[in-house]
């Protein structure tokens, strides 16, 4: 039987939450109704009919050149089909699943991963199994709700999220972006038996590499567990010839946990969590965010322990992407444009008026190129930036498009 009611029903029941009237004063037409996209993502994208330079993807490699990805999900379909059909610890993990968290883990120089449907769910389930108390037959329990957690204040949303429900400047605590000296401070103030400190390596609000081997030196000073959230790091850097060789390789050697995304170098989907074989054990339960969701479809986990394992074998895929960006990078130096002061491949150009960052974004789409904004809420009021990632397949004459068409706009703005 179908309903007859009108969906205007539910809205005027909805009035309390005030969606419309938050849906209404926001006055960025793509935030609510999502450009659609069709065709693969790449250097170019068409969205909404339209063909655009992409700067905005997070996929940055342009893999398929190099590795046939479609090629390895269809097979990893065919092999293994396409869902897990119910959760890890009812039916098990399927065998591509094993076979990439033990690339992960060997990749990262951890014991042991655990993998999730995305990273997001990767880093709340971090969180929830660190503070979880719970009981199970007699004897069987665990009971870690006076853990606490200082994180870097600019940490992912989905940290934020996962200690979300724990108590404010008691079990949680943040330290200013970066700031090792403010870290310091706070870890002098508590006293805990159980204390987590949470950082990332690239962040991508501001594309800056954290100050990682001091982190790691305050965690082994004050006695704390660290986890590094390397999203936007796995598989970019970490041989000795590439920028943060250094960082990647505390990370490797010194970091207790470390947070991987498949969604970035990896180009699929997915997370994972890397660290000692009996907390990743017990994370199977008390994570929650990979007992009670669908795990990574399995052709997904396929490709990506494919492309991880072509990455590692082919250095010089990441190594001419990291020479690409940075050759951007001294282009924009080259015409006086500022960008964060740090050599990863995200640039991050400081506009400051959030008007004319926003303007700039229209007008970049006008002229054909898709230049991401980030204005506030998500960054401080005013100190609004482009946050671009270079994409391996672009030519010389997208990026210098590009850079023509940035000129025009600063000169145009006075900035
Ligand atoms: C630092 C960081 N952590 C976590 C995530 C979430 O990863 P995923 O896209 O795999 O859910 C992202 C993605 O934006 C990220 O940049």
């Amino acid at each position: 039987m179908t309903s007859s009611r009108t969906p205007t029903t539910s809205v005027d029941r909805l009035a309390p939450w005030a969606f419309a009237e938050f849906v209404e004063a926001n006055t960025h037409d793509t935030a609510y109704r999502p450009p659609v996209v069709d065709g693969p993502v790449g250097p170019t994208i068409v969205r909404n009919g339209r063909e655009l330079v992409n700067f905005a993807s997070i996929s940055f490699l342009d893999l398929e050149r190099h590795v046939p990805v479609r090629r390895h999900f269809a097979e990893g379909a065919l092999a293994h089909g396409l869902s897990t059909s119910g959760s890890r610890m009812t039916q098990g993990i399927c065998r591509p699943h094993q076979v990439l968290e033990e690339t992960i883990a060997r990749h990262t120089g951890k014991e042991r991963a655990i993998s999730f449907a995305t990273g997001l769910l990767a880093n709340i389930g971090f969180v929830t199994a660190m503070s979880s108390s719970a009981q199970f037959d007699t004897g069987i329990e665990v009971s870690n709700r006076d853990t606490v957690f200082v994180a870097d204040r600019d940490v992912h949303w989905s940290i934020w999220k996962g200690l979300e429900g724990l108590d404010y400047g008691r079990n949680v605590h943040a330290f200013r972006h970066n700031d090792v000296a403010d870290l310091a401070r706070i870890l002098n103030r508590i006293n805990a038996r159980k204390l987590v400190v949470i950082a990332e390596s690239i962040y991508s609000a501001d594309g800056t590499m954290g100050p990682i081997v001091e982190i790691l030196d305050e965690c082994d000073r004050h006695g704390a567990i660290s986890m590094i959230d390397d999203a936007n790091g796995f598989m970019v850097y970490g041989p000795e010839n590439r920028p943060y060789a250094r960082e990647a390789a505390a990370i490797r050697d010194r970091a207790d946990f470390v947070m991987v995304s498949l969604s970035k170098a990896i180009g699929l989907e997915g997370g994972a969590i890397a660290g000692p074989a009996a907390a990743i054990d017990a994370f199977e339960l008390l994570s929650g965010t990979s007992m009670f969701t669908a795990a990574i479809q399995p052709p997904t986990a396929y490709a990506a322990e494919r492309t991880i394992d072509v990455l590692a074998r082919n250095p010089k895929i990441v190594d001419d992407y990291l020479a690409h960006a940075a050759r951007l990078r001294r282009q924009m130096h080259e015409i006086d444009t500022p960008t964060t002061p740090t050599e990863s491949y995200m640039l991050s150009v400081p506009i400051g008026n959030d008007a004319a960052a926003l303007q700039m974004r229209e007008w970049f789409v006008e002229d054909g190129y898709l230049v991401p904004v980030f204005s506030y809420p998500a960054v401080l009021r005013n100190q609004a930036l482009l946050r671009l990632f270079p994409h391996a397949g672009h030519t010389e004459e997208q990026m210098d498009g590009f850079l023509r068409t940035l000129i025009t706009y600063r000169r145009r703005l006075g900035i």
